[in-house]
């Protein structure tokens, strides 16, 4: 389905304000960084005693749903260790010299952010394998009977990878790191902290009532918090006096289609669909992107670990099962639109 969702948890890489806001929005320490208080417990200690013994931090992997804060956690990570860190992305190293080429060009102590580490190529994963083990590169120079293998030293650099999904990540892979963090979905109240940290930074005027109201709209995740704050200055702007109090947001959120859970047309297309076809029997993963016209890792990545949050599916060994509470819910809004 080719519609602009706004409840979407990627960021458009063709929107260059979308961008440029996400930038100015990300907090850059430990004190910025709102929640995920186990997280942060845990990093503070490895940064402390790595900073103390002079040695960069064991590799970490974060993996969990988009739009919750790994890229960011990253940053801060680097800035905490004061380092410098280098961004790159599972398909955007397409073979094994393009990532002998980065290692090489790391200093002692640098962190590499591999996002998207699940979709590193077989090859490149190799190369990695040793580079986080002992800080050796082996390559190969030449072809055929002449081809010999050289060893050579790297830097000692951290590597911080992120996923949505650890259950894609060759197990090797995962074992060569030493910090292993699922980022959880936040509370409402950490989302309204977001979104009022948020609202200072853009000088948007935001009621306390208005950021708890969007906070409840959210999905719990701050990408969509931020860019809910987004849409609705947009609407105080134009059709009010600027400040976004709870009438500005309401007929904010009524345009944008967004219900009470936060949910958008698309999920309760998706939900809809499945419930008409299927009541309360598993439909598996294939069919409900076939339903909704997704790809199956956009429902998995996108649409369901909020859903699955919330209680609305189920995932069984057969597929994915709407709820009871789906059901309600559906048949609610459904009620609503007819009339
Ligand atoms: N803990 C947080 N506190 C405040 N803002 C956050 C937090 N986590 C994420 N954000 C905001 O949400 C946006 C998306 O976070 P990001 O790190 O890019 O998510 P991910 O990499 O998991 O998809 C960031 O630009 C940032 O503004
Ligand atoms: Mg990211």
């Amino acid at each position: 389905m080719a519609i602009d969702r706004i409840v979407t948890t990627t960021i458009d890489e063709d929107d260059a304000e979308e961008q440029r806001i996400e930038v100015t929005l990300r907090p850059q320490n430990f004190n910025e960084y709102i929640g995920q208080e186990r997280l942060k417990k845990n990093l503070k200690l490895a940064i402390d005693a790595a900073k103390k013994r002079s040695e960069p931090i064991d590799h970490v992997l974060l993996y969990g749903p988009p739009g919750l804060g790994k890229t960011t956690m990253a940053t801060v990570i680097a800035n905490e260790m004061g380092v410098g860190l280098r961004v790159t992305s599972g398909p955007a190293i397409e073979r094994a010299g393009d990532l002998a080429s980065i290692l090489t060009n790391l200093s002692d102590g640098d962190i590499l952010f591999i996002d998207e580490i699940h979709r590193l190529g077989r090859a490149v994963e190799e190369v990695l394998y040793s580079a986080m083990e002992d800080y050796k590169l082996d390559i190969v120079i030449g072809k055929g009977p002449a081809a010999r293998s050289v060893r050579l030293d790297l830097p000692k650099f951290t590597v911080i990878g992120a996923t949505t999904r650890t259950g894609s990540l060759a197990a090797p892979l995962r074992d060569r790191f030493g910090h292993l963090y699922r980022l959880e979905f936040y509370t409402t109240d950490e989302i309204a902290q977001i979104i009022t940290r948020a609202a200072k930074i853009l000088n948007a005027p935001i009621k306390p009532e208005s950021a708890k109201l969007l906070s409840s709209r959210a999905r719990l995740t701050p990408r969509i918090a931020n860019r809910l704050l987004k849409r609705v200055r947009d609407y105080a702007d134009v059709n009010g006096d600027g400040i976004i109090d709870t009438l500005m947001t309401t007929k904010a959120l009524e345009l944008m289609e967004i219900d009470e859970l936060g949910l958008d047309p698309a999920d309760r297309h998706m939900l809809m669909s499945m419930i008409e076809n299927y009541g309360s029997e598993p439909v598996g993963l294939n069919t409900i992107a076939a339903l909704t016209g997704d790809e199956p890792t956009t429902i998995e990545d996108f649409y369901e670990p909020y859903l699955l949050q919330i209680g609305f599916i189920e995932r069984t060994p057969r597929g994915r099962k709407a709820t009871p509470k789906a059901h309600k819910h559906v048949g609610r809004s459904s009620r609503l639109n007819d009339t």
